[in-house]
Formats: structure tokens, sequence, C-alpha cells
């Protein structure tokens, strides 16, 4: 087969013919069916799913078709099984000037119908010359992952203000006007759903077009590691950004993902290296911002889990920066998934509760040690690791059974992951001799018998059967 030409087919008002009756046919009708396209299907029978589904949004014409059916059509699909016939309504709609689509017969079509994907206005159609069509389907998940959901009702957008900036600007400084605002905060704010801000915004850049851009900031949970584990937003967003400031605990492979331009910038703290204190990366965003850059904050987990994204986002509102929080899966989702031990379970855990096991300096957690003794819940503890023997101690003293079992979960979703299980009681030496030294999660109740360890060690049972 020549190599093809994409063109896209007007359809509105016109006569689109689909000669077949069952599920075939009832595809293509799915393809084209729009309220002003006179849609007909032509069949000596319809199959009762045909029937149920198109009868009053189709013309059904319960016959044989004749040549006259394809007057005026501007495309005809033969969707039959039968192949002598199949060629023979197909070689009728070539007979009338109609171009055909013949399924599964290339060498009598006359067009082939791409993969899709539709986002209103914005249409991506992929063709393999009919090469490889589960490539085609393979590509198209692909672009479904990257194009935002709202990118149709964007497009609409732009053409609501379409004469405006025709109106506005000289000719010679529309195509970059567009591409700022597609490449910047309108866009962004759009698609992040603040259509009332971004028309705002387009006003005031119509109003002064030299004015510098704006820049925003997208605060974004990477989650617990695997990069696999992306949101398709956060995927799309670190794609996009200029410049990415990411955590220590972002996963190995995520920064892989961005655009080989961006900056990317550590500000990260290790435990004891406060080398970028908290305002100091707030100062940094709040800049970048201000130079008109597409910051993406990346941050291991979720944002607003133990990841002072709050902070943050008040920080950035506060000096009047554009902000949207694009969440992460956390810690505990992940682990819990990776580890294969549900959190909530409708036999032993009825409520989960998240809690910090992080104390300052020598203190210990300031937690409610006795409604968190308390049965048929899980109970995970995020920066557990150092304060793990005090835990252990506190929960088993609020009344907490000291057989209750625990899982500790240690670069949980990452190549390296490590698990392993014990009982409360044991839970300090199980931490300090397993040698942990990654980020870890502590995962104690009922429901953590259900971890798949990579490691078991009861060291409290062992001393005690010593
Ligand atoms: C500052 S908190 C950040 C939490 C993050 N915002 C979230 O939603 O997962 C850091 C703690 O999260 C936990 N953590 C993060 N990633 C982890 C992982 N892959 N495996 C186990 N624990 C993890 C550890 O307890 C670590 O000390």
């Amino acid at each position: 087969m020549g190599k093809l030409f994409p063109a896209f087919q007007k359809l509105e008002g016109r006569r689109v013919v689909i000669v077949g009756g069952g599920d075939l046919a009832a595809r293509k009708a799915r393809l084209v069916a729009a309220p002003d396209v006179d849609l007909r299907l032509v069949w000596t029978c319809f199959s009762p799913a045909v029937v149920e589904e198109w009868a009053g949004r189709a013309t059904m014409i319960d016959r044989s078709p004749v040549a006259s059916d394809f007057d005026g059509a501007a495309l005809a699909f033969v969707a039959l099984d039968d192949e002598l016939e199949a060629a023979r309504f197909g070689a009728m709609a070539q007979s009338a000037g109609v171009p055909v689509n013949v399924v599964d017969r290339p060498e009598i079509s006359d067009f082939f119908t791409p993969s899709i994907v539709d986002r209103g206005d914005v249409v991506v159609a992929i063709s393999t010359t009919g090469a490889a069509p589960a490539l085609a389907k393979r590509l198209r998940a692909q672009i479904e992952t990257l194009l935002p959901r709202r990118l149709g009702a964007l497009a609409d957008f732009a053409k609501s203000f379409r004469g405006a900036v025709s109106g506005t600007l000289a000719p010679d400084r529309r195509r970059a006007f567009w591409e700022r605002v597609f490449a910047g905060d309108i866009a962004a704010t759009f698609l992040a759903g603040d259509e009332a801000t971004a028309r705002e915004r387009m006003i005031t850049s119509l109003n002064a077009p030299d004015a510098p851009p704006r820049g925003v900031v997208h605060i974004v949970g990477a989650g617990p590691g695997d990069p696999e584990l992306l949101t398709l937003r956060a995927l799309r967003l670190i794609q996009e950004a200029d410049v990415i400031l990411y955590d220590r605990l972002v996963g190995e492979g995520i920064l892989d993902l961005a655009r080989r331009d961006a900056d990317r910038i550590f500000v990260g703290k290790a435990k004891a290296d406060h080398a970028a204190p908290q305002d100091d990366i707030n100062e940094r965003m709040v800049a970048l911002a201000g130079a008109g850059k597409i910051v993406v904050r990346l941050k291991g987990g979720d944002p607003f889990v133990f990841g002072r994204g709050g902070e943050e986002l008040e920080a950035l509102k506060a000096a009047g920066v554009d902000c949207h929080v694009t969440p992460g899966i956390t810690a505990a989702l992940g682990c819990a998934a990776s580890a294969g031990a549900p959190l909530t379970h409708r036999d032993f855990a009825q409520a989960v509760t998240f809690v910090t096991g992080h104390a300052k300096g020598d203190a210990e957690p300031d937690l409610d040690w006795r409604s968190l003794a308390a049965l048929r819940q899980t109970l995970v503890v995020y920066m557990g690791v150092e304060t793990a023997p005090r835990i252990s101690q506190r929960l088993v003293e609020a009344g907490m059974n000291a057989e209750t079992p625990v899982a500790v979960i240690e670069n949980g979703t990452r190549d390296d992951e490590k698990i392993l299980t014990g009982t409360i009681a044991g839970l300090g030496d199980l931490v300090s001799t397993g040698d942990i030294a990654g980020p870890a999660l502590l995962v104690i109740g009922e429901t953590a018998a259900f971890a798949r360890p990579t490691f078991t060690r009861d060291v409290a049972r062992e001393r005690r059967s010593a």
C-alpha cells in the first residue's frame, strides 16, 4: 500500500451509510455518530443489540442496500462478514462516488479509520498504514496518558479569544502570544480547573502583551518510589516543567522522565543536614515563578501527608504565586500494596491511622498512646525507625497485646524493598537488628500479619525461648 494522506473529514449535515446489521456495524456507527450527522444503517436484518443501541439515533433501513442509498453520502462503511457481499456493496458505494471503508479489506477500501485520541476539538489520529493495528492501539494508549483530560476545553477556551487576539495583536505577534498562553500559567491554570482566573489572565495579557510571563508552581506527589505509581497528571507536569525541585525521597527513574533541558535542583534534607531549610526552598520557588518558569516541586509520596506541602502552598500563595497541587500515592498505600497487607479488613481493622513517629531531640513522639493501642485498627507510623523501641514500649503499656503483628517496610515499592515482620513487643529489636537504613514505615495491627516478609525475625520471641 502506498503512503496514506491524513485528512479530517467534515460530517456536519452529511449522510454516512453503514452497510451491516451486527456488532461490526455498531462499532463503525459509534465512530461517526453525532447529532448533526445523517447516519444510516442499511441491512436485511439487525441484531437485537444494534436495534437497542441505534433505533431512534440512526435511520435504520431494513433491506438489502441499493445504489440510491449512497446518493450524496460523505462516507460509507461496509461491515459484513461475507466477503463477496462486502465487495459487491463496496463497489456499489464507489460507483456512487462515495469513499468507502470495507472492514478488514484494505485492498478494496478508499480510506481507513485510525486509532483516535479524542479530546473534543483536539483529535489525534494514528495510522500504521495497516501494517500493525495493534501497535497503533498501543500508541493511542500512550498518547491518552499524556494529553490532559481538559485539552478539548482548552482549545474551546482559546477559540473564544481568537477574535480578541486578532483584533488586538498584529499578525506577526499572534503566534508568539499563543505559544506563551499554551506554555505558561494561563493554560496551567485552565487545565487545573480554574477557568475564571485563566480568563482574567488572558484579558490582562491581551492588554499588556509585552509584560513578562507569569510562572507557576506545581506541588506534585511523586509516590513512594516506583515511577509506575506516578499519576498521569504528575507525569505530564514533570514532562512540561522548566525546573524541578526535588526531595531525597523522589524515586530513582522519576527524574529521567523530565525534559532533557529542564533544570533539576536537589533540595532534599538528609537527617541532620539542614542545607536547604524550608524558607530557602520557598524563596527559591517564588523567585523561579517570578522569572516566568513552570516549576514542579516534586515530593515523595503525597505532598499533603507528612510532606510540608501545606506550608509550601501557603508561602507561595502569600507571595502571590500561582500554585496547584497534584496528589501522589502516599508511602502507606504504596507499601501496603507492595507487601500484600491491606490497611483495612472487614474482620480485623475498621480504621487506619497514619501518625508520625518523629520526636524532637531525645523526647518521645507526642502521641495519644491509649487511642492508638485500641483494637481493630491498623496503625501506620511514618518516620518511626529511630523511635521504634519507645513506640513499642508505649503501645504495650497502653494495653496493646504484646503479640500484635507488625511489619517494617523499608524502601517500599522500590527494587531494594525490604519487609520484616514480627510482633509489637519485639519491634525495637526487629528494627535495630534488621539493618534499616532507608525510609521505612511501621505497620502495626492484625493486618500486618498479611505482609509478605522478605525477612522474618521475631526477636522478642527468640529471646523468650532462649
Ligand atoms: C517526610 S515523610 C514523607 C511522606 C510522604 N509525603 C508520603 O506521603 O509518603 C518521610 C517518611 O515517609 C516514609 N516513606 C516514604 N517513602 C517510603 C518508602 N518508599 N518506603 C517506606 N517508607 C517510606 C518513611 O517513614 C519516611 O521516613
